[in-house]
């Protein structure tokens, strides 16, 4: 049987349980790393009657909320669910044992696990124990709602996004570095909005020193980011915002040996201090990857994103776009020296879309990804 079904065979309410499935999964959005985000909506007679979402790592899937709020109504029922069922032992025992166990009679699958040593396991075992599984509902938005895990699998690295606000003539700041505010309220609570849905924020000392940033999503009840600091110099100031680890943790990444005072008066404060080497936004990311991030949001100015850029650490743009000129020959612009001469070279977005917020506008694109996944594919 081909599990993936032509679209048109999805029904209306196919449709609907899955985009129910998105938003049950949206809830736990910047808490799951490095699993994913997850929803299952099981539906008897037309009636829902269970559901639930993957809160975060170590605590149980979307199914298994789902099948104990069903109870004995998930027998004959169909699940809905935005990721394949997982089929193999890990903090918890596989969805599609439950499943079948539940005796559910149809399973509707929104995108298969992205991972292609298991990929399609899971429907695989459904289908031997006679349950009926379709596959590829609402999929583009599956895909999207989880980019960052499927990068994360497919290149073992997080998703890089770098963000940034600029006036209508191209600046990030002014002559003097100024930068508060360039976006209208509108833009900035989007971007709060944005810290809450990833695991890391980066800026470089340059930033820190010239904006003092908190970083946070000034919410309370949402997700803080790890805040992220890169500094070859750590020549930072004793007194900041990043220094205040109760609003949300704060690491500094710096170069092997550097100023080893400064660094027990960082640790004293809360803040985590790692040494690279070499330290580079490559190193960086290899680093976040290996405490199991899986989204990071590059804030920084225009030398260190030039460099994220350039080694490969950035995957998403993100650019807010004000209707103000600031003007200034030596005004920073997002980002800065590439080492291109000709307009050839220029790297060409790609899944382009934009949209107004406010008097602002939101450019989003994706650097076209030229490497091959990292993953080791089965021969
Ligand atoms: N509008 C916006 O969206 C926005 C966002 C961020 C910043 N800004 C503005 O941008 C200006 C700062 O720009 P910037 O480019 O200097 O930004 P930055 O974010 O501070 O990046 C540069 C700094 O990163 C550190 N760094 C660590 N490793 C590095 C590496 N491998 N390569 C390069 N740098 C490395 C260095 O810190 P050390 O010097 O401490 O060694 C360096 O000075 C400020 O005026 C700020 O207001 C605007
Ligand atoms: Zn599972």
């Amino acid at each position: 049987m081909d599990k993936n079904q032509p679209s048109s065979t999805f029904t209306d309410v196919d449709r609907d349980m899955m985009q129910r499935c998105l938003s049950l999964a949206r809830k736990a959005l910047g808490r799951t790393a490095p699993n994913p985000l997850v929803g299952a909506v099981i539906v008897q007679d037309r009636q829902i009657v269970g559901e639930g979402f993957h809160p975060g790592a170590g605590q149980p899937h979307a199914e298994v909320f789902a099948l104990r709020a069903a109870g004995d109504r998930a027998q004959g029922a169909t699940i809905y669910v935005n990721l394949e069922p997982c089929n193999h032992y890990g903090r918890t025992p596989p969805c599609s044992e439950a499943l079948v166990a539940a005796q559910v009679a149809k399973v509707v699958v929104g995108m298969v696990d992205p991972d292609p040593r298991v990929s399609g396991g899971g429907i695989a075992r459904l289908q031997a124990a006679g349950i009926e599984v379709v596959v590829g509902v609402e999929e583009a938005d599956c895909r999207q709602l989880n980019e960052a895990f499927i990068h994360r699998i497919l290149y073992q690295q997080p998703l890089g996004i770098l963000k940034y606000a600029m006036t209508l003539d191209g600046k990030i700041a002014t002559n003097n570095g100024h930068s508060a505010w360039i976006t209208a309220e509108l833009a900035r609570n989007e971007v709060h909005q944005l810290r809450a849905a990833c695991d890391a924020v980066i800026i470089g000392g340059n930033t820190l020193r010239k904006d003092n940033p908190q970083l946070t999503t000034r919410q309370t009840d949402a997700p803080q980011p790890l805040r992220v600091v890169m500094s070859l110099s750590l020549d930072l100031p004793e007194q900041a915002y990043l220094w205040q680890t109760t609003a949300a943790p704060t690491l500094v990444l710096t170069t092997v040996g550097a100023k080893p005072d400064f660094q027990q008066r960082l640790l004293a404060k809360g803040v985590k201090v790692v040494e690279l080497a070499p330290l580079s936004p490559k190193e960086a990311m290899n680093y976040l990857y290996s405490l199991g991030l899986m989204s990071v949001l590059w804030e920084c100015g225009g030398t260190l994103a030039a460099s994220a850029i350039s080694q490969g650490a950035v995957q998403k743009v993100l650019a807010f776009i004000a209707p103000k000129i600031i003007g200034g020959s030596m005004a920073p612009s997002p980002v800065g020296e590439l080492g291109f001469t000709s307009m050839t070279q220029a790297i060409v977005l790609e899944r382009l879309r934009w949209r107004s917020v406010g008097d602002d506008c939101l450019v989003e694109g994706y650097i076209p990804i030229e490497q091959k996944p990292t993953i080791e594919l089965p021969q």
